[in-house]
Parts: structure tokens; sequence; C-alpha cells
């Protein structure tokens, strides 16, 4: 691939962080709606660029979700973890979050902490989009990886094989909290698995991508244990090299918009190391399930699909 992502767009301005994936989007007030150009435009430098930043917008949650609900349908918060009180859609990212809090107890491999939003389950969200509040002075960075641009980095005759494969993606408890924490018991009560094509195919852009989440795949279908972890511990090192990601420096009242298909990320683990504070806040848009190159879908094993915010609460009041 050797062509380079467009940066002409007649609505706001974009301005590439990396050659292929993360832009910061200038001249839009994410504040107030959008006309219908400017988000077809949007939608379009979104696909291109898998992630997009946008500079000292200070949103609130009001605001966070009127932008979303342009974008797509949110989901609920987080399909495991909840919501923020008083806005169904808003997940808390805060720095003492059991989920982060536990990251820097793991072995550390290059591919330690990378994942694609919630892959275990069948429909993961399409999009992500964060929003920074109380942000560190220094430290504290997220890292995206282009999916597309791994699959290409990757040759022909290994695409034809890993085409056939399936992965299966699991949202488990991590060894260290087994011991019945609320932490584990919420993720035990929602446990969810689903497999999809190692694989898949961008339903806007037709790109293939290598869709491995490492903090999710448990295996891949098929494979011997050991022919599975060798295969997993290659695509993960080679999916996060340096060449394919982004590496953001947040500052309070931005936000962040990534593609959930064509992307993984790493949030830091570097600020447990200070006493600095460190909060955001997220809405994720509702996902369809994925596809691989011959058109077979995902599949769930345990859990439901992701549905959006209205229909879970709506579901909640009926339970
Ligand atoms: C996330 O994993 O969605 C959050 C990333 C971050 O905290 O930087």
């Amino acid at each position: 691939m050797s062509t380079l992502p467009p940066t002409d767009y007649t609505h706001f301005t974009i301005q590439p962080l990396t050659l292929h994936i993360g832009a910061e989007v200038n001249g839009i007030d994410l504040s107030k709606p959008l006309h219908q150009d400017v988000l077809d435009e949007l939608c379009a430098a979104f696909v291109t660029w898998k992630v997009l930043f946008f500079r000292e917008q200070c949103l609130g949650h009001a605001e966070h979700v009127a932008f979303a609900k342009q974008m797509g349908t949110p989901t609920i918060g987080h399909a495991v973890f909840g919501h923020v009180e008083g806005f169904p859609e808003v997940y808390s990212i805060g720095k003492h979050r059991v989920a982060n809090s536990t990251r820097n107890q793991k072995a550390t491999r290059p591919w330690t902490g990378w994942h694609t939003d919630i892959t275990a389950a069948v429909n993961p969200p399409s999009a992500s989009i964060l929003r920074g509040v109380d942000i560190p002075p220094y430290g504290g960075d997220t890292y995206w990886t282009n999916l597309a641009m791994a699959y290409h980095g990757l040759s022909e005759p290994f695409h034809r094989f890993l085409e056939t494969l399936n992965g299966v993606h699991q949202f488990e408890v991590p060894q260290q909290l087994t011991g019945g924490t609320e932490y584990s018991k919420e993720i035990e009560d929602r446990y969810m698995e689903s497999v999809h094509p190692l694989i898949t195919v961008h339903p806007i852009t037709g790109e293939r991508l290598l869709f491995i989440s490492p903090d999710f795949i448990d295996r891949i279908e098929g494979l011997s244990p050991q022919e599975s972890e060798l295969m997993l511990e290659f695509l993960w090192e080679h999916a996060v090299k340096p060449e394919y990601t982004v590496r953001y420096k947040w500052q309070p009242g931005d936000v962040a918009m990534w593609d959930n298909r064509s992307t993984a990320h790493r949030a830091p683990s570097d600020i447990f190391q200070t006493d600095f504070d460190r909060q955001l806040y997220r809405v994720t848009l509702v996902g369809e399930p994925l596809i691989g190159v011959d058109g077979r879908k995902s599949q769930a094993i345990s859990g439901d699909p992701i549905l959006s915010a209205d229909e879970e609460l709506r579901l909640s009041t009926i339970q």
C-alpha cells in the first residue's frame, strides 16, 4: 500500500499525526449540531484516518452524547460495567477503575493492554468517542494501531491462510482478580464470548483488517493450543509495530473518536507511577457483527448483543 490517505476536506482541515493513522480535525465545534454535509465529510475522514482528534472542545456529558447521536446510535455506557449516573450512554474512564489499575500487574509484553473495545460481544461497538477532562501534565498518552496496515504488512500466502481462521474473544476475569471482587462478579454475571473472523472486511471502506484484540482473544479456533498461542503472539506483536500506530498527548477538553472496526488501542499504564489524576469519559456506538472475506459472520457463544442505551433501559424496566 503506497498511497497516502487524503488530507483535503471542504468543511474542516485535517492535520495528520502519522502517515496512515490519526489526524487532528480543526474548524469544527462539536458542542453544536453539525450540518449533514459536515457530518458526511466527517464520516469520510473518520473511516479514512481511523482516529480523529478534536482539540479544546470542553464538552459536558450532554454535549458528548448529542455529538455521538449525530455519528450513530449510542450503546449503554459499558455493556459490563454500566454508566455514569443520569447519563446512560456515558462510561467513566477514571484512573482508578479496576480494569486499569490491574494492568500494570500483568506480565508486560509488547501487546499488553492493547484491545479493540468489547470484542467479546458478537457486535463490538463500531466507534468510540473519548473525551479528556482531568489530564496529567505529562504521561498518560493513548496509542492506536491501524489494523488495515497490519493486514497489508503480511504476505499474500499468509493472508490466504489467516482469512480461513476465526478468533475466540472472551471477556475474562483477570487472573489476579479471581477472588470474587465486585469487578470480577460483574464480568462473570455478564459473561461474553464470541467468535469473529481473524480477517474482517470493513463495511464502509472494504479494507481487509487483521482483527486481533490482544486483551480479548483467547485462541484461534481449530488450531492446537501451541499453534494458536504461537500464531497469536506473532500476530499481536506484528499488529502493534510502531509504524502502524499513533500516540496521542491529551489536553483537557480534547475528544478522540476512533473506528473500533479498524483499530486497536492501548490505555496508558504509566499514570500509576505518578499521583497525577486522569479522568476521561467514553461513549460508544452500536456496531454490527463482523464479516469475513468469504461473507461469514461473527457468532455469539455466550452473552447478548450490545444494544442501544435506549433499548437496554427499556428492557431493564421490563425485567
Ligand atoms: C479506552 O481503553 O477506551 C480508554 C483509553 C484511555 O484511557 O486512554
